[in-house]
């Protein structure tokens, strides 16, 4: 028994939070949130070949796999227990021109991956994006006429190659390049090819942002970008508009929405869940990874510490899963514990 009185009682009178912190079991108790392997989603890049495992500089830890080594990510997926794979392809130079006409072929990277990991692992779902940044020679996610970005031209070729991604054996499609109407127009498409049950997962507010710097040097799109992506993706300050233009994918069908970059706009994707309720991800980008890696490498920070807790963050601002480059290194800490 204490006999003196402090004047801490005064202030907090019966009330001490820290009676549920005192142990682990007490804090084990009373956690809100937890990360497990269901929530992950793995982002991985293609190259044409085969037997390459292709080290991406500025994402330690990353590669680009042939459609062989694809395979062999995806059953890596399906024996940790990662739920989906999502393929980002690194088209070849020679392949890339004005409109992105290698997106409308049946047999390209995208869609051999696909077609090769269905049938090696039927039970890891596939998550393809149809923004043309990889097959287009200007680096943007749609069609260039001039100086604009042309969206009702953009939509009628990305419906299209959502088809063929579809009958390659898609399961969800996952549209970034944030023309109006899109989803509505893929959701009719896919509809009409008999495509019912493959999902739409709206990256519904991706944002104008810096922390797509190693991705685009992932695909090769960095150097070959002219001029930016404002007049398509949202403006960083935007919380509101982001709201609006989600609120319209919801309207037009989307199944699952996502928030892109991550971290940054933990705000938004609890904005998101709130308004809507729908299956809800993060993509935590290029940039979070690599800001991370880099800083671990240098002995700055805890790495495997702050990885764990950034992707429990996204669980606290509501989110579902997490989109992460992290998720093979994060299946396996969470299989040991
Ligand atoms: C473009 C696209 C981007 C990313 C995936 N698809 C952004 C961009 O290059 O503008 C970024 C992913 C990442 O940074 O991890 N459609």
């Amino acid at each position: 028994m204490q006999d003196k009185t402090h004047l801490v009682d005064e202030i907090t009178g019966h009330r001490r939070m820290r009676r549920n912190r005192k142990a682990d079991w007490t804090r084990r108790l009373v956690q809100e949130n937890r990360l497990t392997v269901d929530d992950l989603i793995w982002p991985i890049f293609l190259i044409p070949g085969t037997g390459v495992v292709d080290p991406i500089p500025a994402m330690p830890g990353v590669n680009r796999m042939t459609v062989d080594k694809a395979v062999e990510a995806a059953k890596e997926a399906a024996d940790l227990g990662i739920p989906a794979i999502a393929t980002f392809p690194n088209i070849e130079m020679h392949l890339r021109d004005e409109t992105g006409s290698n997106s409308l072929e049946a047999n390209n990277l995208i869609n051999q991956t696909t077609a090769a990991i269905k049938k090696a692992v039927p039970n890891v779902g596939i998550i393809t994006d149809v923004a043309l940044d990889p097959f287009t020679s200007h680096g943007h996610d749609g069609i260039l006429r001039g100086a604009e970005i042309v969206n009702d031209e953009t939509v009628d070729q990305i419906c299209r190659a959502a088809v063929m991604q579809a009958d390659a054996g898609a399961d969800i499609i996952a549209p970034s390049e944030m023309m109006d109407g899109r989803i509505g127009a893929i959701r009719r498409a896919l509809d009409a090819a008999g495509h019912q049950s493959v999902g739409l997962m709206s990256y519904a507010t991706k944002f104008a942002s810096g922390f797509y710097g190693p991705y685009r040097e992932a695909i090769s799109t960095g150097g070959l970008l002219k001029g930016d992506k404002n007049s398509y993706y949202i403006n960083p300050a935007n919380g509101t508009e982001a709201v609006r233009d989600a609120a319209m994918d919801v309207e037009e069908g989307a199944d699952m929405l996502m928030v892109k970059p991550g971290l940054p706009y933990l705000d938004i994707c609890w904005r998101l869940k709130e308004a809507f309720g729908l299956p809800t991800f993060a993509y935590q980008v290029s940039g979070e990874y690599t800001q991370i890696k880099a800083a671990a490498m240098n002995g700055w920070i805890d790495g495997e510490r702050v990885m764990m807790e950034t992707l429990l963050c996204f669980k606290r601002a509501g989110c579902d899963g997490i989109l992460t480059y992290f998720a093979p290194e994060v299946a396996r800490i969470l299989a040991k514990r």
